[in-house]
């Protein structure tokens, strides 16, 4: 149980990579039931038997194709590059109706990925509302959290600002952010999306900069309620 509610199934499309796989291995110790998408079975089953093993057997996770996974699931998020983004989401599309959606990729154009560069429809979670229409609620989030930190055990400082198209959505994911162990903050509408999403990149300038590897942002001044 979460919150008091019956544990739902997330699928995490593109979840055999590095962020995907690592907010899988959170939910599913969280006891979520993931499922892992991707754009080969055999490499989501190898991918759920590794986080598995990562929690010594103890969890329902479940490796199968990206269609799939979000068929079978209430929750489905994107953990894609960009360059796979919008093929992804109309392969997936149809599945999502009346769902929620969570988008948590970032519009990098490598090999420029530490200079902002968002597409015309404002931010890649924006995009994804355009291809997938009104029946489905997309909120942005974990777009800051590097994946090295994700398989750690150590507190991970860095906040989550979730964006989407409603509160009750940003609420959903609200819920998922503390789940994984993380602080998250209701950033607002979808339209905000834009400044997280573009935030990445100034992470990513700032750890080549300062030689860190997984830079991150802390909302001061505010307290949750
Ligand atoms: N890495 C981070 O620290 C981090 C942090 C915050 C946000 N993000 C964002 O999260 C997303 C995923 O990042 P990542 O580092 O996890 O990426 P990744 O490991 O390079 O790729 C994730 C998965 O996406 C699938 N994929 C790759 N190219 C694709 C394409 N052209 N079309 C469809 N699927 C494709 C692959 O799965 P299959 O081959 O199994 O289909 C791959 O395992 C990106 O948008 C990134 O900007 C990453």
């Amino acid at each position: 149980m979460v919150n008091g509610s019956l544990m739902l199934t997330i699928a995490v499309l593109g979840g055999t990579g590095k962020e995907g796989k690592g907010l899988a291995y959170r939910w599913a110790k969280a006891g979520y039931r993931v499922l892992i998408g991707s754009r080969s079975s055999e490499k989501a089953i190898k991918a759920a038997s590794e986080i598995i093993q990562l929690l010594e057997g103890s969890s329902s996770v479940v490796g199968t194709t990206n269609l799939e996974a979000a068929q079978q699931a209430e929750i489905i998020v994107l953990t894609v590059p960009y360059a796979g983004h919008r093929e992804t989401l109309e392969d997936v599309k149809d599945a999502l109706k009346g769902k929620l959606f969570v988008d948590v990729t970032v519009p990098l154009v490598p090999p420029k990925v530490s200079k902002v560069q968002m597409p015309a429809a404002g931010s890649a979670a924006q995009e994804a509302r355009e291809i997938l229409g009104e029946d489905v609620e997309v909120v942005a989030a974990f777009q800051n959290i590097s994946h090295e930190l994700l398989l750690d055990e150590e507190e991970i400082e860095c906040d989550v600002l979730v964006t989407g198209t409603s509160k009750k959505a940003r609420a959903e994911v609200l819920t998922l952010v503390e789940a994984a162990g993380l602080t998250g903050w209701d950033a607002g509408p979808i339209e905000n999306s834009v400044v997280v999403e573009g935030l990445t990149s100034v992470l990513i300038y700032i750890n080549k900069q300062y030689g860190s590897t997984y830079a991150g942002i802390k909302i001061t001044g505010a307290q949750h309620q």
